[in-house]
């Protein structure tokens, strides 16, 4: 078998661009001694509790939104060394995307990247899955759950208004001035503007998403390439990886900075509190494709990506191993999506 187990007590300085613009050592704080658990549905999921609906952005009402609100002002507030706190939750992302986990032994050489291969939803999705709870727990409300920002239906074509507004939790400065609310996104944005109108803007839009999920019938071409044990990182990127997640991404991040930062780069992206609901989106693309059907499947037949390991805390600093084989199914894992139209679905080329 040739899973990536990797050591979460076996964390590095990370590899930041060399015009990187904090420096940051992104490994969690560690128990000591050293000591996690392996993920059980039990621990997590009693029978009786309904499932949480992950709601989209623009259609969540006032109280939702001081929810979450007031979640993200908790996190804020913990001491930054509490690995709850929104501080080292954001560092998650750094330390497994910028070089901090090496593959187990024999290849200690290889450093773990999981963007840009086949952990790219099931890393996001165990990621997102415990920051929920995390902020759930926060709020005193176990059946929070995480909204989404639903970029591929017309009226979630910007950014949620209520994540700009100077004095709330989910303002974030480091952002592209020009790309503020109404403004329309531009899901295949790599750093250069598209001067059109928003009506045509939108019709890009519609015929991206289909391209990039309908038109992705494998999942090599949807998921991205395997990365196994002995493998060097980034071996092929998916479809929505590349657009509309990555482009989402570079279009929030400033303008003005070298990277992009804080969404546009790796190292900064999970700063800004808008990361989450889009990797809410992201993960929804996932449940979405997989019902698409006409045999896109993703590789669970396959033990090497099954079996393979991420670690991170729960609500109660518990240190956690998960494996991808417990993540494919988000009922089990106690969510389901509101169903939004799709404009894209039956677009016509
Ligand atoms: Cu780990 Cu949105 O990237």
């Amino acid at each position: 078998n040739r899973a990536i187990h990797l050591e979460a007590n076996k964390c590095f300085p990370v590899v930041l661009p060399h015009d990187a613009i904090t420096g940051d050592n992104c490994c969690p704080p560690l128990q000591s001694p050293f000591k996690f658990k392996d993920f059980k549905f039990k621990d997590y999921a009693s029978s009786n509790s309904p499932l949480r609906v992950r709601k989209p952005c623009h259609l969540v009402d006032q109280e939702f939104i001081a929810k979450l609100e007031k979640g993200i002002a908790l996190m804020k507030a913990l001491p930054k060394d509490d690995p709850r706190s929104f501080y080292q939750q954001s560092k998650i992302h750094c330390a497994y995307c910028n070089g901090a986990y090496h593959q187990q032994h024999p290849f200690e050489n290889l450093k773990i990247d999981v963007h840009d291969s086949w952990f790219f939803f099931p890393f996001h999705r165990w990621y997102l899955y415990f920051f929920e709870r995390i902020l759930g727990n926060l709020i005193g409300d176990p059946n929070f759950a995480m909204p989404f920002w639903s970029w591929d239906t017309i009226d979630g074509m910007q950014i949620p208004s209520y994540f700009t507004y100077h004095n709330s939790s989910l303002y974030h400065k480091l952002r592209h001035k020009n790309h503020m609310p109404p403004h329309i996104i531009d899901l295949l944005f790599f750093g250069n503007e598209n001067f059109v109108s928003s009506q045509k803007q939108i019709s890009f839009n519609i015929a991206t998403m289909y391209k990039q999920m309908v038109l992705a019938s494998t999942k090599e071409i949807f998921m991205g390439s395997p990365l196994r044990h002995g493998d060097e990182s980034n071996p092929g990127i998916g479809s929505v990886e590349l657009a509309p997640h990555n482009t989402v991404h570079t279009w929030v991040g400033a303008a003005d900075t070298p990277n992009r930062e804080d969404m546009g780069t790796f190292y900064t992206a999970a700063r800004d509190p808008i990361f989450y609901p889009h990797h809410s989106n992201i993960d929804r693309m996932w449940a979405i494709w997989k019902k698409l059907g006409q045999g896109r499947r993703d590789y669970s037949d396959d033990e090497d990506w099954l079996d393979s390991t991420f670690f991170f805390y729960d609500e109660n600093v518990n240190l956690v191993r998960v494996k991808v084989r417990d993540c494919l199914d988000t009922k089990k894992l106690g969510y389901v999506y509101q169903d939004v139209d799709l404009p894209w679905l039956n677009f016509q080329p």
